[in-house]
Order: C-alpha cells, then sequence, then structure tokens
C-alpha cells in the first residue's frame, strides 16, 4: 500500500463527538496498520481552550473507549500509541474570527517545519455545517489554500447544504477560495467495504453485466434501517429529518453505484462520472405526485421487546407537535436504456425493528412458470447485497424440494464476511482519511453530484413545505414503518423483504 507524504491534518471542531468518535480512532487505526505517513501530526483546533497535554489526554481516554479493538489500557501504552499521542496538537480559535487565523497559520507552519515533503495540509471539517463557508473564507483570506509550498485539502463532512439553494451556494463559497480537486465531500457510506465491493462485484465478474437491466431485473429495493431513534441529535435531526439525514446522500449514492454504467476506467472521475449521469437520469417526481410515491413517518411510543420506548416527539430537543420524517419510502425510475420501467424502491427510518442496509436486486420471474401449483414459497431470484451487519452476499434461488412431486423451494447461496479470518475490514472514516491523503477522490461526493442528488430531493421536499395535507404517518417504535408504505410496494403486488440481523434468514425467522 502506498504510504501517504508527510502531512499536517487540521481538525475543525476538535473537541466535538465526530473527532473522538469516529476521526482519532481511525486515524490511529491506520497508524498501527502502518499506513500514516513517516511524519504526520494532528492539530485539533476548536472554541474550547485545552493545551496541547489535555488535548492528548481526552483523545487518548477516546481512543481506549472507541478504538476498533477495544484496545485495554495495557495495550494502549505502547511505543505507538505514544508517538501517535505526541504528535497531536491543539490550538484555541474562534473559527469566525479571521484574526485568529494568523496566528493558527503560524502555528502550522511551526508544526510542518520538520516535514521533507512540503507544507502539506489537510483541513478537516467537523464543525456544525453553518461554519463551512466560514471557515473556508478565513482559511483562504490567510493564505492557507495556497498549494505552491506542498498539498492544501478541505475535508466537508455532511450535510453538505440543507438544499439545492443552498448547497449552490455552498459550493460557490468553497470554489471562492479551493478549486474543485481540493475539496473532499464525505458521504461515509462511500467509506464502507461492502459499499467498495458493490463495485467489485459487478465490474469484475462477467456473469452479472448481461442481467443487470430492464430485461432481467423487475425491480430494486434498498433499505437502511436502524433500530435506534435520534439518540441525543434531536435538535440536529429535527431540522434535518430522513429525507436530509440519509437520502439526499447516503442512499442516492447506494442507487448511484448499483445503477451506473462500467466506467471505461478505474480512477475517480470515470467512477463519478457514471454516477453523476444517474443522478441526472432520476425521473423527478412532480410536487402533485409526491404523496402518491413517497410515504413520511414518524415514530410514536411503543413497547419493543418488553422496554418502553419513547415516541419520536418526547425526544429531547424535539418540539412536541415537529412534523418531522423519521422514517421515507420512495418509488421512482431512472430514465434510461438500462433502466427504464424498473422500479426502484427505497426506504430508511429510525426506529425500526433492526440495523441494516442492503441492497436486494429483484430479477423477473420466467415467462412461463411450469411448477407454478406447487412453487408458492418461491417468488424469483434475488441478489441481495448486504452493506451491514453480516456482510456479504446472497443469491436465492429456486430448488426442488427433495420426494414426490415437483415443490420448489427458495434457497440460498451466500458469501459472509465473517467467513474472511485474519482480514482486517478497515472502519469507513480509515479508508476515506487514508484516500484524501494519498490524493483519491472516488470515493467522496463530488460538487456536481451532490447538487443533482438536491435537485431529485427539491419537490419533495417542496411538496411537504406547501403542502401540510400530506400526511406524516405514525408508526410504532420497533415496527417496519407506516402501513402506507407497505402499500406502496404492495400496489404494485410486491413486498419488502424483511431483512434479519443474520443475511440468510428474512420473514418469521428473524433474529434482529
Ligand atoms: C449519518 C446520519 O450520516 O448516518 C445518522 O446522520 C445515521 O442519522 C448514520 O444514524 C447511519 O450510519 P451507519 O454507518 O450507522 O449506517
Amino acid at each position: 500500500m502506498e504510504k501517504p507524504k508527510n502531512c499536517v491534518l487540521i481538525i475543525f471542531g476538535a473537541s466535538g463527538d465526530l473527532t473522538e468518535r469516529k476521526l482519532v480512532p481511525a486515524l490511529f487505526e491506520l497508524r498501527n496498520q502502518n499506513l500514516l505517513p513517516d511524519n504526520f501530526m494532528i492539530l485539533g483546533t476548536g472554541r474550547t481552550k485545552l493545551d496541547d497535554f489535555q488535548f492528548r489526554e481526552k483523545m487518548k481516554n477516546s481512543l481506549i473507549a472507541n478504538s476498533v479493538d477495544k484496545l485495554t489500557e495495557n495495550k494502549f501504552s505502547s511505543k505507538i500509541s505514544d508517538e501517535f499521542l505526541q504528535n497531536m496538537f491543539y490550538h484555541s480559535i474562534d473559527p469566525k474570527s479571521q484574526d485568529d487565523y494568523l496566528l493558527l497559520k503560524k502555528r502550522i507552519e511551526m508544526l510542518s517545519l520538520e516535514q521533507k515533503d512540503g507544507s502539506n495540509y489537510i483541513f478537516y471539517l467537523a464543525t456544525p455545517p453553518i461554519l463551512y463557508g466560514i471557515i473556508a473564507a478565513n482559511i483562504g483570506a490567510v493564505g492557507l489554500n495556497d498549494q505552491s509550498g506542498g498539498y492544501h485539502k478541505l475535508i466537508i463532512e455532511k450535510p453538505f447544504g440543507y438544499d439545492l439553494e443552498s448547497a449552490i451556494e455552498l459550493n460557490k463559497k468553497l470554489h471562492g477560495v479551493f478549486i474543485e480537486d481540493q475539496i473532499y465531500r464525505i458521504d461515509h457510506y462511500l467509506g464502507k467495504e461492502t459499499v467498495q465491493n458493490l463495485l467489485v462485484t459487478r465490474f469484475s465478474n462477467g456473469i452479472f453485466e448481461p442481467l443487470w437491466n430492464r430485461n432481467f431485473v423487475h425491480h430494486v429495493e434498498i433499505t437502511s434501517a436502524e433500530s435506534l431513534g435520534v439518540e441525543n441529535r434531536g435538535g440536529y435531526y429535527d431540522s434535518a429529518g430522513a429525507l436530509r439525514d440519509m437520502v439526499q446522500n447516503h442512499l442516492l449514492q447506494l442507487v448511484g453505484l448499483t445503477a451506473m454504467e462500467p466506467p471505461s476506467s478505474f480512477d475517480s472521475n470515470s467512477i463519478r462520472n457514471e454516477t453523476m449521469k444517474v443522478f441526472q437520469a432520476l425521473r423527478h417526481i412532480p410536487e402533485n405526485e409526491v404523496g402518491k410515491f413517497v410515504i413520511r413517518g414518524q415514530y410514536t411510543a411503543s413497547k419493543v421487546r418488553g422496554e418502553s420506548i419513547a415516541g419520536y416527539r418526547e425526544e429531547k430537543g424535539v418540539g412536541s407537535d415537529s412534523r418531522t420524517e423519521t422514517y421515507v419510502a420512495i418509488k421512482f425510475f431512472i430514465d434510461n436504456w438500462r433502466w427504464g420501467g424498473v422500479p426502484f424502491y427505497i426506504r430508511t427510518g429510525k426506529r425500526l425493528p433492526t440495523r441494516v442496509t442492503e441492497i436486494v436486486i429483484h430479477f423477473k420471474s420466467t415467462p412461463h412458470n411450469i411448477f407454478a401449483k406447487e412453487s408458492e414459497c418461491f417468488r424469483g431470484n434475488q441478489l441481495v447485497i448486504r452493506i451491514q451487519p453480516d456482510e456479504g452476499i446472497l443469491l436465492k434461488f429456486g430448488m426442488k424440494i427433495p420426494g414426490t412431486g415437483f415443490n420448489v423451494k427458495s434457497v440460498n447461496m451466500d458469501f459472509h464476511y465473517s467467513d474472511l479470518s485474519n482480514v482486517h475490514v478497515p472502519s469507513a472514516y480509515e479508508r476515506l482519511l487514508y484516500d484524501a491523503m494519498i490524493g483519491d477522490s472516488t470515493l467522496y461526493t463530488r460538487g456536481d453530484s451532490v447538487e443533482a442528488a438536491w435537485k431529485f430531493v427539491a419537490p419533495i421536499q417542496n411538496a411537504w413545505k406547501n403542502n401540510p395535507a400530506i400526511k406524516v404517518y405514525g408508526y410504532p417504535a420497533g415496527s417496519w414503518g407506516p402501513e402506507d408504505a407497505d402499500s406502496l410496494i404492495e400496489g404494485d403486488n410486491l413486498t419488502w423483504r424483511y431483512p434479519c440481523k443474520n443475511l440468510s434468514d428474512d420473514g418469521a425467522y428473524c433474529e434482529l
């Protein structure tokens, strides 16, 4: 594996949750794999007043709590950990104050003095989104965007904008300071190993491509379910909702990779051009049809496995009359030659029965079923690409039940990542941080495709805003969402797959 050039990673919002739970543990794991540059420094910044020692202590505690291998104090006091922590620094700033950036610049320059590969900087914005434009402008104002002495990159967390207009506005602001190649927009789903494997499954196996189109695929179903509620993020979530929080980014990225044409080569622009074409071909749902094609819901109080679960409106930070959706299901089409007429059904929600993300390709049935009388259990071939948990792939096909007659049963052919022993499956942030360091933006979203995704979502947002008569259906916490979402798919004589924790099970035999 390529070793990245020496660099300084400057984290804005370094005293926040994301830094502690995701970024620093991922960087530590990269250090353990020897995939960080030889000379790598982290400079945390934020309004909280901390000195280097306090910051290191805070990061050490969070590493012990959050590291992939659940480090013990013992393992942690190794040489690697000491060296990792010694290369962490902290500089307190008010991110809105331009004056503070002059001192910040000096500090960064001091840290990079020892680096032999030039002054390479990565700025990671782990702050509230409202600050993205301001921080970028202030970085530019003190010349920290200038790449004459080394590369200077900006990594930006989602949400990227609040709607189409704000995303365009943010892109404009960023492009006023950085060129597109310097900007790395995170969608952590693209960092998931199984999401990347979707590309490998499709484009390294000759058997799928001939079937991967309207001639053989009946419909595509994508589910991203969570069993947790909004936890302590009620304040943020109530102004976002599932459409902005999950659909505009993670789910549409999965749609893009599932539906894209084979790229001519495996480089970031070829891949991203192809997903962009999918976004451009998404048939926008007219505002007056949103009620028919989009179902939104909100979880209500319920008992799940004996435990009382609060309804969404009782969550901290959520208004008691909130109409924010915690569940969305959408039926839509992709208007191109490959997918013309094939319905895509996507759904996501909080407080569903289990945490599962998967893509299901439902193939068309045989043109004439000669075993129809005895085959009630078999509904056609399905290819299930499981993103999480029990990561893997499953093909469902019909097989004769041994014995008299010709009874056909659905059986599984499956592969589980857990069967690969001794293979380290990197976390999404490990992969994405490493890629940014080596300058590979394949798994980051490009400005134009973020805007194209917002364009698809915009009529839904507008319809909900302009037409309060479109219902927010309640669904009991722990259920599979509103019944009307079942009707969305059942109206086409289909049903959702009811996935379980284990890839091979579904429906009635579920371990959740
Ligand atoms: C985040 C959303 O982007 O993705 C969260 O803001 C959601 O609301 C999370 O819980 C889901 O990510 P994962 O990796 O747990 O599927």
